[in-house]
């Protein structure tokens, strides 16, 4: 069957096709330690499993939910950003729950991208933004992110070019898959960026509070609801990423525009997993700590295995990866990946597949326990 037009040059998602290579390499035996993706191995807080298990019980839940979602989650989520972001959202008008913040990206491209409109996007970072654009009918502009500048946007470069075309600009901090930081500064400059040049900015948020000590809304920027939308997750906040629950903050009239197509593309998400989300957004630092503790001690096995390789890396990344630049004598992050994988039996990403200014760099998840790192440390040393 011929595929849509609008299909060309989407390829299938990496992962997808990378865990069928690793697939075939474990049917003939290989056993591959999988360090490439970054779903949380971790559980959810038991309370917010036995919310789940209480309320799907009920006979009452069973029904199509509202498309703006349940007034207890928006409240959930409008509390939630006030305690840690320090930023006031109406839970009736300015916050929407989503299937994951995934779904958001794409919501948003097709509510405000036309043919031929520009969207900035950032280069490394996620897959999604590009192919979300594409299939909208939208152009990409890549911005390139480099470590000598922080990973933060060229502002002057981009104003040369000319923004005319330019609607969109996704960015996200802490970055994937850099692990930047955020600084209120950046946030600023992005934030004059988007008024001067009527560019709606947006910031897409899902690490702020993995390896992260302060978590940082650009929402919490004096006049950013004129030009920001947020996206956030609890996929990787709350070990929640298979229930699939996002939300999208911003301005009442731009969450009244993407529910416009939202609303047409799903009929809202199971209760009891809204409710069970709403409790997980009640959960006080002592709980993040203990996530974060657990991080902490596998990212010093990370730091290990990317230095028996001879990779370079800063200490002071957030997020669930360790970036790392690889040594000299390697063409790409490809080909040392493809090399640690038939050699050792470890799968790490190659950092290019989040676009060329990732070529040099590899990343490793953090999303395995400690033991399994030792392991990978293992097949390495005796692979030398
Ligand atoms: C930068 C970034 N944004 C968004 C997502 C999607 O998260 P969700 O599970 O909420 O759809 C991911 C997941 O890997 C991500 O890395």
């Amino acid at each position: 069957m011929k595929t849509s037009k609008r299909l060309k040059g989407i390829g299938e998602y990496y992962f997808s096709q990378k865990l069928r290579e690793i697939d075939a390499l474990n049917k003939a035996g290989k056993n591959i330690i999988n360090l490439g993706i970054g779903s949380p191995d971790l559980p959810p807080h038991p309370d917010v499993i036995k919310t789940l298990q209480e309320e799907s019980a009920k006979p009452t839940v069973h029904a199509y939910q509202g498309y703006k979602g349940s007034p207890v989650l928006r409240k959930a989520i409008s509390d939630w950003y006030k305690k840690w972001y320090n930023v006031e959202l109406n839970p009736d008008t300015e916050v929407l729950p989503l299937i994951g913040s995934k779904e958001g990206i794409m919501h948003i491209c097709m509510t405000y991208i036309d043919k031929g409109d520009e969207v900035l996007v950032p280069n490394p970072g996620y897959p999604t933004y590009q192919s979300a654009v594409k299939l909208a009918g939208g152009k990409c502009v890549d911005y390139k992110l480099s470590e000598k500048n922080n990973y933060e946007p060229d502002f002057d470069k981009l104003e040369k070019r000319g923004l005319k075309k330019v609607k969109l600009m996704f960015v996200n901090y802490p970055q994937m898959p850099t692990g930047q930081l955020p600084s209120k500064k950046l946030f600023e400059k992005l934030l004059d960026f988007g008024k001067k040049h009527r560019i709606l900015i947006i910031h897409d948020n899902p690490y702020s509070f993995i390896l992260n000590n302060e978590p940082m809304s650009l929402l919490s920027i004096d006049g950013a609801k004129d030009c920001v939308i947020e996206l956030n997750s609890l996929s990787k906040s709350h070990n929640m990423a298979g229930w699939r629950v996002g939300m999208l903050c911003g301005a009442k009239e731009r969450i009244e525009e993407v529910l416009r197509f939202k609303s047409n593309m799903d009929s809202g998400m199971f209760l009891p997993v809204q409710l069970a989300a709403a409790k997980a957004l009640t959960l006080e630092k002592e709980w993040h700590d203990e996530v974060n503790a657990v991080y902490k001690e596998r990212r010093k096995k990370v730091f290990e295995l990317l230095d028996l390789l001879g990779c370079s890396y800063s200490k002071e990344q957030a997020g669930m990866f360790v970036w790392a630049k690889i040594p000299e004598g390697y063409k790409d992050g490809y080909v040392l990946s493809d090399e640690v994988l038939y050699k050792s039996n470890v799968f790490i990403t190659p950092g290019g597949i989040f676009g060329k200014a990732g070529n040099d760099y590899v990343r490793v998840s953090l999303c395995a326990p400690v033991s399994t790192f030792e392991e990978a440390i293992s097949r390495i040393k005796n692979a030398k």
